[in-house]
């Protein structure tokens, strides 16, 4: 048999390390003869677009820095598999697809819209008595994602925005004068990036003074109350805010227009709250929107997300080998220290077009922090460094030829 994998959604640092998990596994797996690459996700199966990854990844050494590159090597997609009474073309294209390369089982890595996908898809084997097996692979930094602790690639994106953050703080606080510095962070509608720079806490740095999620209430006077009762205490005020809030009484900046799965593109709201500094308060204000830049961080990537993104590749090739299908792996966290996780699987409708929100009681009653066992569950996501292969000074990318 041969099997098929592909990549989907916003990038990350880790999805080719879940990559890696599958294709290691079968060349493990004396049934597998060969591995296929979808070239932009789900798209490449329906247009026959596949690519043997015995002929990209040749050697050891290919392997390993993949494992370590950023985002997604085959190329992605932000594409909705129609519901099959719209459209069964789509599905019977998937079918020759698969049975044209002997196809007997297909991994689908990507966020909750591709969770979609294999609910889906495999919905429509199981009717139609076709025995190839769909099993997702949870990634997306937004780990936004139901049932599971966390998603591989969000522990990257923690630590490097909570080191950004760092940085940030260094940088604003040279000058005598008062200012205020609003940092965006990307999340969607759960502030779970955002809330992560409460580590820096952990190293007993007092900012950021406020941290404002999508799942805390907010208006603008409340948010000019709050600063400028941290101004009081500090001279230099370090706010961070997901992209995702909402002000009620405020128009933002954001560009209406929305994709497929009916997303808005979320950027603008540092800029309106600079504006609302700048217009109300008058100090010196600035807004950076991290924007990109914290999905493909790889130079200081958490070593606990590249190997875990691996393992849960690897497991989805063993849970598909003894039958699973429709189901997305999982993380199970059983203890926070030691931190201990385990892998499972899950009915991959449990997790389809569902979002996983930052916990309310995990957020101050002032709403515009939160509380210590955040600081408890993020911590280990974000530990150890991977060795990052270096070339004339610069990390070195795997790229297809
Ligand atoms: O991958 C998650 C995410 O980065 C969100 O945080 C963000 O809103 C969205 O994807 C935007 O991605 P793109 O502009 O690449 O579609």
């Amino acid at each position: 048999m041969n099997i098929a994998v592909a990549q989907s959604g916003g990038p990350t640092c880790a999805i080719n390390a879940s990559l890696v998990g599958v294709y290691k596994e079968a060349l493990k797996t004396p049934q597998i003869d060969a591995v296929f690459g979808s070239i932009n996700g789900i798209e490449g199966i329906i247009n026959d677009e596949l690519v043997d990854l015995k002929l990209i990844i040749k050697t050891n050494e290919d392997m390993e820095l993949l494992r370590q590159t950023p985002s997604t090597v085959l190329g992605s997609c932000r594409y909705k598999l129609p519901d099959v009474d719209e459209q069964s073309d789509t599905y019977k294209k998937i079918l020759n697809c698969f049975e044209k390369h002997r196809i007997e089982a297909f991994f689908y890595i990507g966020g909750n819209d591709s969770m979609d996908t294999v609910a889906k898809l495999s919905d429509y084997f199981r009717e139609h008595d076709v025995h190839i097996k769909v099993v997702g692979i949870p990634k997306t930094i937004d780990n936004d994602l139901p049932v599971t602790d966390h998603t591989p690639g969000f522990g990257s994106a923690a630590k490097y925005v909570a080191a950004t953050v760092q940085e940030i703080i260094r940088d604003s606080s040279v000058y005598s004068i008062e200012s205020v510095t609003i940092v965006e962070i990307m999340g969607r509608h759960a502030g779970w990036l955002a809330a992560s720079t409460c580590v820096l806490r952990a190293n007993d740095e007092i900012a950021p003074h406020l941290i404002y999620l999508p799942e805390c209430k907010f208006t603008s006077e409340g948010f000019l109350e709050d600063v400028r009762k941290q101004q009081a205490k500090h001279k230099a005020v370090i706010i961070v805010v997901s992209e995702g809030m909402q002000i009620e009484d405020t128009k933002s900046l954001r560009d209406d227009s929305v994709d497929v799965f009916g997303h808005q593109q979320l950027s603008g709201i540092g800029k309106t709250l600079e504006n609302l500094v700048r217009e109300n308060i008058g100090c010196k204000v600035r807004s950076i929107e991290l924007n990109v830049m914290q999905r493909c961080s790889s130079h200081i990537c958490s070593k606990t997300d590249i190997d875990e993104s691996e393992q849960i590749g690897s497991s989805a090739v063993k849970a598909a080998l003894s039958g699973e299908t429709g189901k997305v792996m999982v993380f199970r966290r059983i203890s926070d220290i030691p931190y201990v996780v385990k892998i499972d699987s899950v009915d991959a409708h449990e997790t389809a077009n569902k979002e996983k929100f930052f916990p309310k009681e995990w957020i101050t009653d002032d709403q515009n922090d939160v509380k210590e066992k955040a600081i408890r569950y993020f911590l280990p996501l974000i530990q150890g460094e991977v060795k990052i292969a270096m070339k004339n000074g610069m990390p070195v990318h795997f790229k297809l030829k």
